[in-house]
């Protein structure tokens, strides 16, 4: 038989185990981390998926679509990558700054095929993961290097990412004034002000085409005077250039800015992105340059790139870099390459003059010519938070909160009701 106190000790010690289980809980490292706020796209997809509307429609993506709302696998993509599985490549890491195929033909692109800044060897380029990992790349190489303050100028809206991926670079990051929300366009005279109101030799970055998310980028005189405000200023400039070919169709229109500043005697650096321009979203990849003074200097800077690299991911994956490289060293892939860029440029472009041609049908009172003024895959539509709520409550239509849509989610199919839909909240 048991004793009383031995009994007492058995009915606790279901009691003593919570409690310990809760110690434990409560000791956990994770304990003080703290709940991160919702992501905004994540919040529209899962908003989206639960409307039981069959006419929804979802601008809040940031991949092209083609005209009946799927992902566009390009035909030249399918064949690039076609031939490089029957290249029979064995899976070998790459080296440090990825596959040089892919990287001496990207700069080609980015600089152009007359460029003397990669003809005479001082343009260090290493592969990345991707526009973002590129950014991420550059700015660490900045935290690292850059001679003069570490703070880093993004324009006023940017990409949500680019505060994010600065930061944790370890840089400050300011802003310079962009957008005009009263035009619905570019703040010209605020930029270039801005510009020359920071600190000698500050960092600015700059969208070199399809800014991202107004859609709203200086035409080429503008550029032409922000060049010279960057150069007065003795500004070091880092381009972002994730839509190359996508904005217009044309590869060297869209990289006029870049080559611009180049021919202005500046040496920039270059975040570059095939996610967009060969819809090679998931394969990650991109590239990030630096253009040097001289092939000596390029020598060094490579060098510390690959320092930096090595303890990042040590290298990166081939497979994508592959295809893009295929196709742009392979003359009759990339001329229909450049064809298919074009074909998304152009269906944008006329989605977005569908758009307008359909609200101004519908005897909409507001001006709309922002939504052809502007390029690229989103469109700044200038309306409100509380419109855009209810968009989605009442029309069903997801997108941002600050009034930008994905014109890639408009489709022949859905214009009508779209443009019905914002012609009922706007008027
Ligand atoms: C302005 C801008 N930069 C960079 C990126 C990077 O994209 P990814 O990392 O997919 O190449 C994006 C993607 O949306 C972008 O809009």
């Amino acid at each position: 038989m048991m004793s009383r106190t031995a009994l007492q000790r058995a009915a606790a010690a279901p009691v003593r185990a919570l409690y310990a289980q809760q110690s434990i809980r409560a000791a956990s490292a994770w304990s003080n981390v703290q709940q991160g706020p919702p992501d905004a796209i994540l919040g529209i997809t899962e908003a989206f998926k639960k409307d039981a509307n069959p006419k929804k429609i979802n601008l809040g993506v940031g991949a092209y679509r083609d005209d009946k709302g799927k992902p566009y696998v390009l035909p030249s993509v399918k064949t690039a990558e076609k031939k490089v599985i029957e290249g029979n490549h064995d899976h070998e890491y790459a080296g440090i700054t990825g596959v040089p195929d892919f990287t001496k033909a990207a700069a080609v692109l980015a600089y152009g095929a007359e460029s003397a800044a990669v003809k005479e060897g001082r343009v260090a380029i290493t592969q990345s993961i991707s526009g973002t990992g590129a950014l991420r790349i550059g700015g660490a190489f900045l935290q690292r290097f850059y001679p003069g303050a570490k703070t880093i100028y993004i324009p006023t809206p940017s990409w949500a990412n680019h505060k994010a991926i600065f930061l944790d670079c370890g840089l400050e990051v300011k802003q310079y004034r962009y957008y005009n929300k009263d035009t619905i366009g570019l703040d010209f005279d605020g930029m270039v002000a801005d510009i020359k109101n920071m600190p000698k030799g500050s960092i600015v970055m700059l969208h070199a085409c399809a800014h991202n998310p107004t859609g709203v980028d200086p035409t080429e005189d503008q550029w032409r005077a922000i060049s010279k405000a960057v150069k007065d200023g003795e500004h070091y400039p880092f381009f972002d250039m994730a839509y190359q070919g996508f904005a217009s169709g044309d590869t060297n229109k869209d990289a006029f800015a870049l080559r611009h500043f180049i021919e202005e005697g500046q040496n920039p650096c270059l975040a570059q992105s095939f996610a967009k321009n060969m819809g090679l979203y998931g394969e990650r990849c991109g590239a990030f340059s630096i253009v040097c003074s001289s092939p000596e200097e390029k020598t060094r800077v490579d060098s510390q790139i690959k320092i930096l690299v090595r303890p990042l991911y040590s290298n990166p994956p081939v497979h994508g870099a592959r295809i893009a490289a295929t196709i742009l060293n392979d003359a009759e892939l990339n001329k229909q390459w450049l064809g298919e860029v074009k074909g998304m440029a152009d269906r944008i472009i006329e989605m977005r003059a569908l758009l307008k041609q359909n609200l101004e049908k519908l005897g909409s009172k507001q001006k709309w010519n922002h939504i052809t003024d502007q390029i690229g895959m989103f469109a700044y539509t200038g309306l409100t938070a509380e419109q855009m709520t209810k968009l989605a409550e009442e029309h069903s239509v997801y997108a941002t909160k600050d009034g930008r849509i994905s014109v890639a989610g408009i489709t022949t199919e859905n214009v009508g009701r779209l443009a019905e839909a914002i012609y009922k909240i706007t008027g």
